[in-house]
């Protein structure tokens, strides 16, 4: 088979260059962009007298007929001709004739690539934002079922203060939340037509690059050749992006995986999201969580590929550009596959209410309250840290919880001690206290609810206008 550079050097190639050269395998994926992006730029060639608008029709739809093909799986791929562009014109060319050897007038594959990888980066970050949005739903749901479920609140590790479990599931929220609009960010940054750069200097037709800009749906046009067809910033801030959601994703399988731990039972996983053990009957394992967590590596690896691939590029295309796409396309369908799956474990999850509270009045949570209290009789707060800090250590010797100690306990260590101590130390107190904008507090988390719902609505709207 002919290769497109045929003329200049021999086109036969030892059966493992052609393999080690060739992207067909995994560019294959961008045949609709290819071949949009070819129709607008046949289109735009007519108007300006390049093409006959005989040779458009033909081309056009002989582009048509071919994604057909391929699309029902009538296509055949194979690694003598390269990539995606080349399939696709010598395809035209055996199905139209001569008029195809006119389509790459006033382009080169430099700009046909970046222009149909960013067509299909934007088609998946909307997909990808989709997926997230109905995340969202599902933990404000969550959030909005539980305003008073009480739990403890966690640093180190180590029980720290009660919280509600909205507080958690909108802390949640909130984090993905960013992601999409990182990701919406994303979008809008790439959101413009390359093509037209020709291979780095521009072309020698006066091109109508508005014109295939409006047709692609592109919202701007860049302004540098040079820059244009080596640009791959935008594949970057992308899997950036997705590396900093799946931080996040990860981060919350395994606050569920210790929460599912025998140890805490506070929620556990529906029997369809678990798998079980081949040796061991008794097993029940958070596998889809712990491949959440796991699929870290595979995305951070995508985004460490991608910036070692552009460091050392010097201006314009080279090759290595090809490495750019598998890391790409490995981030969309990992995060298309992932988070799915972390939503329908955390609507199936069923949480444990009872032991959840049960556990705060463990590990003397509302220490701080007491201390507060103390603050309320007029003591500094520095000495009564010292002094709660003084009742947690009797307490733990005596193996009493704070509802244990007995009044005299607590007057031996401040006079300032009478009998609403016991009420202080209620972990639904402490929640009911907290009156700070942000806090666990009944009314923050009416008003993070309410916050929240505003966001979905937006980012709903976002992509419903197509604002990117
Ligand atoms: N398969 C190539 C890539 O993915 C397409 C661009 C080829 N351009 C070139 N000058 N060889 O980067």
């Amino acid at each position: 088979m002919k290769k497109l550079w045929e003329g200049r050097i021999d086109g036969k190639k030892d059966a493992s260059v052609e393999s080690f050269n060739a992207s067909i395998g995994f560019d294959k994926r961008l045949y609709n962009e290819d071949i949009i992006g070819s129709i607008a730029h046949a289109k735009m060639l007519s108007k300006i007298g390049v093409l006959t608008v005989k040779e458009y029709e033909s081309i056009a739809s002989g582009l048509e007929a071919i994604r057909q093909d391929i699309t029902a799986g009538k296509f055949t791929f194979t690694e003598e001709l390269e990539d995606i562009h080349t399939h696709i014109e010598t395809a035209l060319r055996e199905r139209i004739g001569d008029a195809a050897g006119k389509l790459h007038t006033a382009r080169s594959r430099n700009d046909q690539i970046n222009v149909d990888m960013r067509l299909y980066l934007k088609k998946y970050i909307d997909e990808i934002v989709r997926e997230l949005i109905s995340l969202e739903k599902t933990l404000h749901s969550i959030a909005a079922a539980h305003t008073k479920t009480v739990m403890p609140g966690y640093t180190h590790l180590q029980p720290a203060q009660p919280m509600v479990l909205s507080h958690l599931m909108l802390a949640y929220f909130f984090m993905i939340s960013r992601d999409i609009g990182r990701l919406n960010d994303c979008a809008k940054r790439l959101d413009m037509l390359t093509l037209g750069s020709g291979a780095f200097a521009g072309v020698n037709y006066p091109i109508e690059r508005d014109m295939v800009r409006s047709d692609l749906g592109f919202a701007r046009i860049s302004e540098n050749a040079l820059d244009s067809v080596s640009d791959r910033d935008f594949i970057a801030e992308f899997l950036a992006g997705i590396a900093i959601l799946f931080t996040h994703l990860s981060r919350i399988a395994e606050d569920f995986i210790i929460f599912n731990s025998n140890e805490y039972r506070f929620v556990e996983l529906a029997d369809g999201y678990t798998t079980g053990s081949s040796i061991m009957p008794n097993k029940k394992n958070p596998d889809m969580l712990e491949l959440t967590r796991g699929k870290c590596g595979r995305v951070f690896g995508d985004l460490i590929s991608v910036l070692t691939l552009m460091k050392g590029l010097p201006s314009a295309y080279n090759k290595d550009l090809q490495e750019d796409k598998e890391p790409m396309f490995d981030a969309i369908d990992t995060a298309l596959a992932t988070i799915p799956i972390v939503r329908a474990v955390l609507e199936t999850a069923a949480f444990d209410k009872e032991r959840m509270r049960e556990s705060c009045d463990r590990g003397y949570m509302t220490a701080v309250e007491i201390a507060d209290y103390l603050v309320a009789k007029g003591l500094p707060f520095r000495e009564a840290h010292n002094i709660v800090g003084r009742i947690v250590r009797h307490a733990v010797t005596k193996k009493k919880t704070f509802a244990e100690l007995t009044i005299a306990e607590y007057k031996s260590f401040s006079d300032n001690i009478g009998d609403d101590i016991y009420d202080a130390v209620k972990p639904e107190q402490s929640i009911q206290r907290k009156v700070s904008m942000g806090s666990t507090g009944e009314a923050s988390i009416k008003a993070q609810l309410v916050q929240a719902q505003g966001l979905i609505e937006r980012f709903k709207s976002d992509i419903k206008s197509g604002s990117y």
